[in-house]
């Protein structure tokens, strides 16, 4: 939608906007939006325009808009404390109360949380505090990170790297070379149409294996994956993966890293992902449902293993050399302790799993029989649409058709945002947890009724 007012040739003469085609925006000719409030799950933009926001901004505003509980403990501690550092043992209230809270919240055998400010560089600690663990146990040829395809880790050198999506690489000379991938855990572009999810889970077993035997063991620092691939096309592991893989990585030394950006704090409907999954990780990545997006905040969750070798690592070395000025900003901490309350009071990751199990049931009723819907799938408050060609093996459309993004478009015509994953036609959804169950008919309904119009 263009506007020709003040604020928006402003917006395309001196805003530079993440992932959008900077020449057609620059035009005037690329979708343009400038929202000015929100509530609950519905955002309204300057010209009125009110949408039902299916995916959450972008997978994060996870108790929902307008939550005057949030807004408050802000203000507050605004007008408190706006900003004191974490450095040499400084801490303030809210950082202390926070890591507490997701400390008695995570996993077992988790010990500390380090605090940054977006997924990104949670990942990038995560990575550097790896290389630190090995340099003090004295391997420092064990380095290399292995990846996913279709894993979503960040945008920064590391993070982009580990982020196994074309569009983060081309031209940007990555992924960088301490960094390899691995195949997808994406049943639905298995290799062979005949094969069990337990064959496919084996088969990625095998390749792993075979990568590892290619680089040596002794090269690999770690694994990272998200629980169920997110941006990658949001894809449950298939049956029996993470038990599979992890037994590998133990075999070889090799830590894990769960990137939990997306699954952290309720939306499979689990506190976790790894507590869904039996995952036993070494590191965890937390960011957008830790403030529910209201203040940017992200965490590094150490395990216990690492945690004593890194305090092994400042006996011998001096102080750990990693930090930033908004490490533990106290703004972000007062979001995040009340968001996770929130959380608590009104059993919205009850919620998460409820709700969400219907928005995928009544999806899958809506469109298994569409001859373009190759695929619904999804887990607690995730859900996706896969299109094809051809449901007869699987044949997928040209990316130039640009069905994905077409679907996207004419189902924000009828009022409702889904995402047109960034690679392969997916239309995905990721709603705020106090999604209603006849909200969820309404993404539904109004979803059958883009596909039809753009599909057939
Ligand atoms: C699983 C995962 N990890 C990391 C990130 C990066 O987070 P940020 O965009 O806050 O840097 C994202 C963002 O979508 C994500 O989905």
């Amino acid at each position: 939608m263009l506007t020709n007012d003040q604020l928006a040739q402003w917006d395309r003469d001196n805003f530079f906007h993440p992932s959008t085609h900077l020449a057609e925006f620059a035009r005037g000719n690329a979708p343009q939006r400038i929202i000015t409030t929100a509530k609950d799950c519905h955002i309204t933009d300057r010209d009125g325009t009110r949408l039902l926001d299916a995916f959450a901004g972008l997978y994060c505003v996870n108790v929902g808009y307008g939550r005057q509980e949030i807004a408050e403990a802000i203000a507050d501690q605004a007008r408190e404390l706006a900003y004191y550092h974490a450095y040499v043992g400084h801490g303030t209230e809210a950082s202390i109360t926070l890591s507490k809270m997701i400390l008695d919240r995570a996993p077992e055998g988790m010990s500390k949380v380090y605090f940054g400010l977006s997924g990104s560089d949670a990942n990038e600690t995560n990575v550097k505090l790896i290389w630190y663990y090995n340099n003090i146990l004295g391997r420092p040829e064990k380095k290399k990170i292995i990846s996913r395809w279709r894993g979503y880790h960040g945008s920064g050198l590391v993070t982009g790297s580990l982020t196994g999506l074309e569009l983060f690489h081309k031209k940007f000379d990555l992924p960088l070379a301490q960094v390899i991938h691995t195949d997808a855990p994406y049943y639905f572009r298995r290799p062979h149409d005949d094969m069990s999810e337990a064959q496919f889970t084996a088969h990625l077993v095998a390749e792993l294996e075979a990568l590892i035997a290619r680089e040596g063991a002794d090269t690999i620092a770690a694994f990272i994956g998200e629980p169920v691939l997110g941006t990658g096309g949001i894809v449950p592991p298939p049956e029996g993966y993470w038990p599979a893989i992890q037994e590998v990585l133990r075999k070889h030394d090799i830590l894990l890293i769960a990137d939990e950006v997306v699954t952290g704090f309720g939306r499979l409907g689990s506190m976790f992902g790894s507590d869904h999954y039996g995952i036993k990780p070494d590191l965890i990545t937390i960011a957008k449902g830790l403030t529910s997006a209201y203040a940017p905040l992200s965490g590094s969750i150490v395990g216990d293993k690492m945690w004593k070798v890194l305090e092994q690592g400042t006996d011998e070395n001096g102080p750990i050399g990693h930090g930033w000025t908004y490490s533990a900003h106290p703004v972000g901490a007062a979001a995040g302790v009340a968001n996770l309350k929130l959380l608590d009071d009104l059993n919205l990751i009850r919620n998460a799993g409820e709700v969400g199990t219907y928005l995928n049931a009544q999806m899958r009723a809506a469109l298994a029989d569409h001859p373009n819907v190759g695929e619904v799938r999804g887990e607690g408050m995730l859900c996706a649409v896969e299109f094809v060609r051809d449901r007869d093996g699987r044949k997928l459309f040209d990316a130039s058709d640009k069905v994905g993004p077409r679907v996207a478009a004419a189902l924000l015509g009828h009022g409702v945002i889904g995402r047109a994953m960034p690679q392969g036609d997916i239309l995905g959804f990721a709603p705020p947890f106090c999604l209603t169950e006849a909200e969820a008919d309404q993404v539904v309904e109004k979803t059958a009724k883009a596909i039809s119009e753009e599909l057939g």
